[in-house]
């Protein structure tokens, strides 16, 4: 691949994407809403996933493209438009960032909207290959103000989660987007065991050097610590994706990370050791 256009390029999964296929020695075209912003090591190009010229002037020349957006109401239609123009364009490999146990009569409206997408993908004719990782441990980032205070807490209960560090999906994109033999492939991509939040705890605790414990709690709690932070879909997303975590769905360990990047995933002890200091400055 000489060029790939990197969506969500200022997020999560996109700011270590984009090293890692610099590293592997392709060109990146770095996607983003910001007109002001400049994303380091790549070519910026402004576009909205909601305003389709835009992102057909960005997919122009490009060989592949990694799709990647934030949870919306009108994510699905909006990743089926650009996977649409993507088509157009003549782009000949598509990878799609997806979720673990995308499903279309999921409960779960999150893994319903992953799996319209994917089916879409799929019809169109174009190489492409799925990624579904399952909870990012830098979700736990969100509670770090909870969490310098010694707790944190979901709906989860005891169940365990194979919940995996977000640099491992980037470096499994970058392996996919830039290796062979990836075509029509679905990969799953977990952290190298499944752990319970209260293991979580532990790894911080170590990792801070603070007591950090885990209280499950109620979704309806849960609910109404989110209420005014979160849109109403959103907090009702979450509820039903931890409901799934809780039913103990969540928790298969898959090694698609080990073999797509030739490293083992990392665990919880090194996500919680390399962000310490952001779960002690809040
Ligand atoms: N969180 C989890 O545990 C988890 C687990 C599995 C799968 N997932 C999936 O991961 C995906 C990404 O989630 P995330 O919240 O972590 O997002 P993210 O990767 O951090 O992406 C956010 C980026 O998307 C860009 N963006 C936002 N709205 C856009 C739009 N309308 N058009 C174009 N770009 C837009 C923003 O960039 P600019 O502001 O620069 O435009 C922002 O930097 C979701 O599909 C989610 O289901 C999440």
């Amino acid at each position: 691949m000489d060029t790939v256009l990197v969506t969500g390029a200022t997020g999560t999964i996109g700011t270590t994407l984009i090293p890692a296929l610099r590293a592997r020695g392709v060109a990146v075209r770095a996607m983003t809403r910001d007109p002001d912003r400049s994303v380091p090591g790549a070519e910026t190009v402004v576009a909205d996933l909601r305003g389709p010229e835009a992102v057909g002037a960005a997919l122009k020349g490009v060989d592949a493209a990694f799709l990647n957006s934030p949870s919306a109401p009108d994510a699905a239609s909006l990743q089926i438009r650009f996977a649409d123009l993507a088509r157009d364009a003549g782009v000949s490999r598509l990878v799609l960032l997806s979720q673990y146990a995308a499903r279309a009569d999921s409960p779960v409206r999150f893994l319903r909207w992953h799996a319209e997408v994917e089916a879409h993908v799929r019809s169109l004719g174009i190489e492409h290959t799925v990624l579904r990782p399952n909870l990012y441990l830098q979700a736990l980032l969100a509670f770090a103000g909870t969490i310098a205070q010694g707790f944190f807490a979901a709906p989860i209960g005891e169940a365990a989660v194979s919940a995996i560090d977000t640099r491992d999906i980037a470096d499994a994109a970058a392996a996919v987007l830039t290796g062979t033999g990836h075509a029509g492939r679905t990969y799953t991509l977990t952290g190298p065991r499944a752990v319970t939040h209260g293991q979580i705890a532990q790894a911080l605790s170590t990792a801070t050097g603070r007591n950090v414990t885990f209280r499950d709690t109620s979704a309806d709690r849960f609910a109404a610590a989110l209420n005014g932070l979160l849109p109403r879909w959103q907090i009702d997303g979450l509820i039903e994706d931890y409901a799934h975590y809780a039913r103990g769905e969540a928790a298969e360990v898959h090694t698609a990370v080990a073999d797509l990047t030739g490293k083992p995933a990392r665990d919880v002890t090194d996500f919680a050791r390399d962000h310490a200091a952001d779960f002690l400055s809040v």
